[in-house]
């Protein structure tokens, strides 16, 4: 009886949770209102069988409970009843699956005239890659992957020279435009997930994944990593900023091409024979096409990161209590693997950039040449 009271119980608090949740999901922002129609045709089907389950376990209980007198009869086949539970499961299974079939064909064929958007997925950070003015996303592969070249461009191809390389986590889309995306992963499975757009997808290692959605709705969205791929995993985000196609052929302009990131490569190695102040000149042009003063700012005020203004000779303390001196050897070691060490205060979202290692020493020259007064003199080429 008890038992009978507790899944009523059970089952009317659940219908009324559902209809009274502070749970719903957000402002949609995408082409993709069929994917809440799937999620709403699964609940109502999953949801009709949870009542009718519960609710004939409640009557058997009661009507079956316990009496003096009476005996259970044992009836070990009933066709009709098999029958018809096989005939409505078999309805209820089909109805969950068929429909999302047909969206999920939608879902990855692109209208015609779609803007290509690269996703690079690793552990634990987003690249984007857009075509340059020719159009054409040029070819890669993981053998070209190295500090000089993160995105593993193909230097043979002609198609990749002017392609737009975004490797801060925050990407910007063209509003109402169709937006392919076409995902890559350099080391585990991930899954690029954009809540309000109602679109994911997994990036399996070893090859492209793709699918396409149209941003209806300006905005910030959060971009999430739906596969738990390490430690990181919860770090893992970033920003898609839509806005209309003006602000965006602007925002696309400004970033650096293929062509631009290895000039910069051999920049870097021609500043290393041209002594500090060449060095320094060198580090400020990189971090400034890195992004870093998103983050970093050169005059003492504080922002997401530590300040670069006097960072050099200070002696930082660690969140885990331990101290240390801010020196070339730091430096390095930091840049290059940035969430090892957690500096006191801070949180451990430094993405990490491949530089290389000629890049590397223009940085730490150019941090080291805004130190304190104990920098000054270490400044030497
Ligand atoms: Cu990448 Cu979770």
């Amino acid at each position: 009886m008890s038992l009978a009271i507790a899944l009523f119980l059970i089952i009317v608090l659940a219908v009324g949770f559902h209809f009274a949740s502070p749970w719903w999901t957000t402002p949609i922002a995408s082409n993709w209102v069929r994917m809440d129609d799937m999620l709403t045709i699964t609940l109502v089907i999953t949801g009709v069988f949870f009542i009718a389950i519960n609710l004939f376990i409640v009557i058997a209980l009661l009507r079956y409970r316990h009496r003096r007198g009476h005996r259970a009869v044992y009836e070990p086949h009933n066709r009709r009843l098999e029958w018809w539970l096989i005939g409505l499961t078999s309805v209820g299974v089909a109805a969950l699956l068929a429909p999302g079939l047909f969206v999920y064909a939608d879902y990855i064929r692109p209208p015609r005239n779609v803007l290509q958007m690269e996703v690079f997925a690793q552990q634990w950070q987003w690249r984007f890659r857009f075509a340059g003015p020719g159009g054409k996303l040029g070819t890669t592969d993981v053998r070209y992957i190295s500090n000089d070249n993160p995105f593993g461009m193909n230097p043979g191809d002609p198609n990749g020279r002017d392609n737009y390389l975004i490797e801060t986590p925050e990407v910007h889309l063209p509003l109402n435009r169709p937006i392919q995306v076409l995902t890559r992963s350099r080391d585990v499975l991930h899954d690029f997930y954009v809540p309000p757009f109602r679109a994911r997808m997994n990036i399996v290692p070893g090859m492209v994944t793709t699918f396409w959605f149209t941003p209806t709705r300006a905005g910030r969205y959060d971009i999430l990593c739906a596969q738990l791929c390490g430690l990181g995993h919860a770090n893992m985000r970033g920003v898609v900023v839509v806005e209309d196609e003006a602000s965006f052929a602007r925002w696309l302009t400004q970033q650096s091409t293929f062509a631009q990131q290895q000039a910069r490569v051999q920049a870097a190695a021609a500043a290393a024979g041209g002594g500090a102040q060449a060095l320094a000149n060198q580090g400020k042009t990189l971090a400034e096409a890195k992004g870093c003063f998103a983050c970093h700012t050169v005059d003492g005020s504080p922002r997401v990161g530590p300040t670069w203004k006097g960072l050099y000779g200070k002696t930082e303390t660690m969140a885990d209590g331990s101290t240390a001196k801010v020196d070339e050897a730091y430096l390095r070691a930091f840049i290059r693997n940035p969430t090892a060490r957690v500096v006191k205060g801070f949180a451990p979202i430094m993405p990490k950039f491949d530089l290389s290692e000629q890049e590397l020493t223009t940085l730490v020259t150019y941090i080291q040449s805004l130190g304190g007064s104990a920098a000054t003199s270490a400044a030497q080429p």
